[in-house]
């Protein structure tokens, strides 16, 4: 297992938590945890949060996104794309398992890494600073960040709502609303494309602000 190396902060506490929840669940893979799963199941992510003492409120928030984020791109995949939903599931629901971490990104990432899901781990990696740029080539990193920008707390609100409430926050930092402002026109780019191929807006796919159940990806099967 790779070490990972922090400065000593504030955090400590729960940058230990998480090393030992990498090294538990490393050490149970191969007992009962499938060591051929190439991505991390439902459980494996509910299991971290446990072990990382994640926030109840983060918690229902990386379940949102990791809903929005698969939905998206099961109605991709209904359209002729072939995305990997159990990858888009998996990251998503463990994005920001490490959030009350310093450089939680980083963190999450290494955690993941430690427990060798190397693809979850590169989206989580990127999830705080990702801009979307290829818009021809949409991919898994794609649409978790895209659902991480369309999620609040425990909610899918959309676009304008998010950016509202990310201006309001920054309302005291001029020079960031340009910023925040672009960010949320490369975001619309983005959906434009999804919508282009879906043949309906991203809003319409959760217009009922409820779960609408995802489907049981392979990795979640009860054994
Ligand atoms: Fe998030």
């Amino acid at each position: 297992m790779k070490t990972v190396n922090f400065l000593k902060t504030e955090h400590t506490v729960c940058i230990l938590q998480m090393l030992n929840a990498g090294r538990a669940l490393a050490g149970n893979v191969g007992k009962g945890w499938s060591s051929m799963a190439k991505r991390i199941s439902t459980k494996e992510c509910e299991a971290l949060f446990l072990q990382c003492a994640t926030p109840p409120h983060v918690v229902g928030h990386c379940r949102e996104v990791s809903r929005v984020a698969a939905g998206i791109g099961e109605a991709m995949n209904r359209c002729g794309y072939r995305l990997d939903i159990d990858l888009i599931r998996g990251a998503g629901l463990c994005h920001d398992v490490l959030r009350v971490c310093d450089k939680h990104a980083e963190a999450g990432a290494e955690l993941l890494e430690n427990l060798g899901y190397q693809a979850e781990a590169d989206i989580i990696r990127v999830h705080m600073t990702y801009d979307f740029h290829d818009f021809s080539h949409l991919d898994e990193t794609d649409l978790v960040c895209l659902a991480d920008r369309l999620v609040m707390e425990n909610h899918y609100v959309g676009l304008d709502k998010r950016i509202d409430y990310i201006l309001q926050k920054a309302k005291d930092h001029p020079g960031s609303r340009r910023r925040i402002l672009q960010k949320k026109e490369e975001t619309r780019l983005l959906m434009s494309r999804i919508e282009e191929v879906i043949g309906q807006s991203v809003d319409s796919l959760f217009a009922d602000g409820q779960a609408q159940e995802p489907s049981v990806s392979q990795n979640d099967m009860p054994v």
